[in-house]
């Protein structure tokens, strides 16, 4: 499905940005990197990470999964990935409000790592599980593609600074942090959400696995 490749070829470009965001503010507390630099992260991540590639993933394949494959909206992933959306839009209005600081101290820092591994294992969730899994539940109702609106100007401008500035700040790896695929790296899994398998699949989707399982 197109759209769920362009969800995760955003994806992609987010990771390494939020990389770059890191060696940015680990830059900044050495006194080093240009403080100009800061709202022009802030504009990838709002305009584009959150207005386009968040908003697209909300207004079009959760509302799809919704509306049209009869997915609940209220609980489960859609409801723990939406709220993700929200939680880690707080973190970076109060990461944006830091930036501005001329001599930023370790605050800074710390939420930019909070930001950062929020984000990562959201997209790692989004990539694992949730994208394959729509397009199969998706097809099960006969969908094989979902429109989405282009970007606007504005966002594409954000998209091309906040890529640009990988080259100037090479994205700063995490060592102390593990990435990983499925539920179990999720921020939500077992505090909103129970997990794919009890959220989602139905008990003719049990049968399958547990006939696959057994050889039958
Ligand atoms: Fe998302
Ligand atoms: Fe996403």
């Amino acid at each position: 499905m197109q759209l769920l490749d362009d969800l995760q070829a955003d994806h992609q470009l987010i990771d390494q940005v939020l990389g770059s965001l890191r060696a940015f503010v680990t830059a900044r507390l050495e006194g080093r990197g240009d403080p100009a630099d800061g709202p022009v992260f802030m504009a990838f991540f709002r305009r584009y990470a959150g207005d386009y590639h968040h908003a697209r993933e909300e207004e079009v394949l959760f509302r799809a999964l919704c509306e049209r494959a009869e997915l609940p909206a209220d609980r489960g992933p859609i409801a723990a990935l939406t709220a993700e959306h929200r939680r880690m839009g707080g973190v970076l209005e109060a990461l944006a409000v830091l930036l501005e600081d001329p001599a930023p101290g370790p605050e800074l820092q710390a939420l930019a790592v909070a930001y950062s591994r929020a984000l990562w294992h959201h997209l790692d969730a989004e990539n694992s599980v949730i994208f394959p899994e729509s397009q199969e539940h998706l097809r099960q109702f006969n969908i094989r593609e979902l429109a989405a609106r282009p970007m606007t100007p504005a966002e594409a401008a954000a998209r091309e600074a906040g890529a640009a500035l990988v080259a100037v700040y090479p994205p700063q790896e995490d060592l102390d942090f593990q990435r990983g695929d499925g539920c179990i790296h999720c921020p939500s899994y077992n505090t909103t959400c129970d997990g794919l398998e009890r959220e989602w699949w139905t008990e003719h989707a049990w049968d399958d696995f547990n006939e696959r399982m057994s050889g039958d």
